[in-house]
């Protein structure tokens, strides 16, 4: 991730008795002046409590939480702050938790092919220890170098191989986490099959540090293959794209890494954020990223190509460019994954992020952009996605006074009801409570609270997070 903007980091309103106590049970509390130091992310106000603790144990972390849940101190917990949504925002009054170093254990089991870590692990770091098995955890996201296991969890991650091995609650076959009352929680199995009552992990991914602090996962890993052939395609229409995406998934099965698609002007800027061009490859508005990896029998490069010739034959493709070497293959990476370059250029680009039924996908980009265009700036709406499982990542650089809900009504209307989702794989945080009443079930979200209250009966953990805050 690139450097965050300036945290307003504000002056402490505990107690010297407090951060004594605090000093006591985790020896290192960080105060404003250290703050200063740290990236503060995405949203501006990640920082904002001022004071911040970051437990070197378990037993650190209970003791806090126990003392927190006593003195009915908000805790607002921190991994690799690349979350979009707000969901690390704090405030004065708060006390930002933060898992960096809880990062010391990554164990790998390649019979069971399950690696156990740490919360504060990075996608990473976990990446590389399991590649030194051959294996991988089977997800991967832009922000791999700085996302944590516990973030991911809390925000139950999706990323690029979400189509083909599931999101973070799929990947998880157990993890152990802290209640608001300081209790540790072991469900860390390491097995698929485990009907033992509630899926308890199941509850944790998601659940945005509201329910408890998650400080161990078992995740299951996958072969590691290189990678055959990486291709940008362009095409004229949304449905000619996902046409040749599920030919792909066909044709390739598991051996499908990636399947990206990418608004010609999203990529266009990205490439020119790093003073790049396109390469050419015609004009169609969307372009495709595939990757392949290789098969056990060899040439897997070879056969792709002679797929795409057969895809060219029946008229599917017109244009496309195979990745002649890694650098090229890196270009088109990142026209995909640089993401931030849009940050740069609109500090207040404000983020949707959707799951469609695929069967929906090309009515629904249709609805929207003419919308959305008319509402905004035309040059300030960029589209990009995971292709294969419908979620599109819609991003307004719109002018500061264009309200979020302008933006909302025509982004998430009837989406729920066609069995998509208002927030695909970034969460709720702040910046989605209010859709989530607009957009959601009532008695879902009923549910939910009851679920909270009976898990954080004190409202210590994000506390206004997900939900909007209880009226006075
Ligand atoms: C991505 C983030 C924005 O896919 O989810 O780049
Ligand atoms: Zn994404």
């Amino acid at each position: 991730m690139t450097e965050g903007s300036t945290a307003p980091v504000t002056s402490s309103s505990f107690s010297d008795a407090f951060l004594a106590r605090l000093d006591g049970i985790v020896g290192s509390v960080e105060r404003e002046d250290k703050l200063r130091d740290w990236n503060s992310g995405y949203h501006p106000e990640n920082l904002a409590a001022g004071v911040a603790v970051s437990p070197r144990s378990v037993d650190e972390l209970r003791g806090l939480l126990a003392l927190c849940n006593a003195e009915r101190v908000p805790v607002v917990t921190h991994g690799g702050l690349t979350g979009l949504v707000g969901g690390t925002a704090s405030a004065p009054g708060d006390l930002i938790l933060s898992t960096r170093r809880l990062a010391s254990g990554i164990e790998i089991d390649p019979i069971g092919r399950v690696a156990v870590a740490d919360a504060g692990v990075t996608l990473e770091a976990l990446q590389q220890a399991a590649a030194n098995h051959g294996l991988s955890p089977g997800i991967d996201l832009p922000s791999r170098g700085s996302a944590t296991l516990g973030g991911m969890t809390a925000t139950n991650a999706g990323g690029i191989e979400a189509f083909r091995y599931g999101t973070m609650r799929d990947r998880l076959l157990g993890c152990e986490f802290v209640c608001a009352d300081g209790t540790l929680v072991s469900d860390l199995a390491r097995v698929l099959k485990n009907n033992t009552g509630y899926g308890l992990t199941d509850l944790m991914a998601g659940s945005e540090g509201t329910l408890g602090i998650v400080t161990r996962v078992a995740i299951r890993l996958e072969p590691l293959r290189p990678v055959a052939a990486t291709a940008l395609f362009a095409f004229a229409t949304i449905d000619a794209a996902l046409a040749v995406a599920q030919n792909l998934r066909d044709r390739f099965g598991d051996h499908l890494r990636a399947v990206e698609i990418l608004w010609r002007n999203y990529a266009q800027t990205i490439a020119g954020a790093h003073g790049q061009s396109l390469p050419d490859i015609g004009d169609g508005a969307f372009l495709l990223l595939a990757e392949t990896e290789e098969t056990a029998d060899g040439d897997s490069q070879g056969r792709f190509i002679a797929h795409l010739e057969t895809l060219y034959e029946q008229g599917l493709i017109t244009n496309v460019i195979v990745a002649q070497n890694s650098s090229q293959r890196d270009f088109f990476w990142l026209i995909r994954e640089d993401a931030d370059a849009l940050y740069r250029m609109w500090p207040d680009v404000k983020s949707f992020d959707v799951s469609v039924p695929l069967a929906n996908l090309g009515a629904y980009a249709r609805t929207i952009e003419p919308k959305l265009k008319q509402l905004a700036d035309p040059l300030g709406l960029y589209i990009f996605g995971h292709l294969a499982d419908g979620n599109l990542h819609v991003m307004v650089g719109a002018q500061d006074d264009l309200p979020r809900q302008a933006i909302e009504a025509i982004v998430y209307s009837g989406l729920v009801e066609i069995g998509g989702a208002i927030s695909a794989e970034h969460g709720i945080g702040l910046e989605k409570r209010e859709a989530l009443v607009s957009f959601g079930d009532p008695a879902r979200r009923q549910v939910m609270a009851t679920i909270k209250s009976a898990l954080d009966p004190n409202n210590i953990l994000n506390p206004g997070k997900i939900f909007m805050p209880a009226s006075p």
